[in-house]
């Protein structure tokens, strides 16, 4: 199967059983296949903006976290409290591997995530947020478990923003009280050699 085909594959998946097979059987290449192969950029275009507002000694929650590729860009830049959850243990396995990671969690978006209220001080979260995988309903969650004054930042397909409940569930925290917006960036290329057409925002609150 080509890289395309298995960016595809995943976003076809009916539930999260689905979802946590096929992730499990990518885990090992997924590496080569996304971020080698396919120039994978939204990692650091993430990480990147993430830096201009969490501090270094910072504890933080890599939501999402895959493979790691994330973690692994944020520990060089000296980041050194990261915490791994996602629900594909096979995944979890590769990102074990990076040695990035304090902790590594399985645990699913959607659902009570078993971490105590305000215990990190940032979230990331990039490429989670999307058709098949993490709902806007995760967002309540993530804002639990972020301290008053942390951020959380993720990324998130405009077409997902908009058709998928995120830009009501974003409008709705920020109502509430419980975010801010800091900034969101205007859509970017984040696959350019494989899917020149898959644009994605950073957005970033704070809690
Ligand atoms: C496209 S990968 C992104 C991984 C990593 N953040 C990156 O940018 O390379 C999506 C990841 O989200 C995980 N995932 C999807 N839905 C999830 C959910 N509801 N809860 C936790 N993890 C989920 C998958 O297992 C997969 O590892």
């Amino acid at each position: 199967m080509t890289e395309e085909n298995k960016v595809q594959w995943v976003y076809s998946s009916k539930n999260n059983r689905e979802l946590v097979e096929r992730y499990d059987q990518w885990a090992r290449d997924y590496d080569a296949d996304l971020a080698d192969d396919f120039d994978y950029r939204a990692p650091q275009m993430a990480a990147e903006i993430f830096t201009r507002y969490v501090p270094r000694n910072a504890r933080v929650l890599d939501a999402g976290a895959g493979t790691g590729l994330v973690g692994e860009i944020l520990a060089g830049m000296g980041y050194s409290t990261l915490v791994a959850m996602d629900m594909s243990s096979g995944m979890l396995e590769e990102a074990r591997k990076k040695s990035v990671y304090t902790e590594l969690h399985r645990m699913v978006m959607g659902e009570p995530l078993d971490f105590p209220t305000a215990s990190f001080d940032a979230v990331i979260c990039v490429g989670t947020l999307t058709v098949a995988h993490a709902p806007a309903s995760s967002l309540d969650e993530l804002v639990r478990i972020t301290r008053p004054g942390g951020y959380i930042a993720y990324t998130l397909r405009p077409d997902i923003y908009e058709n998928n409940g995120f830009k009501e569930k974003q409008s709705e925290l920020e109502s509430a009280g419980k975010w801010k917006l800091v900034e969101a960036t205007e859509p970017l290329q984040t696959l350019p050699r494989g899917e020149p057409d898959v644009l994605m925002q950073v957005w970033v609150y704070r809690v």
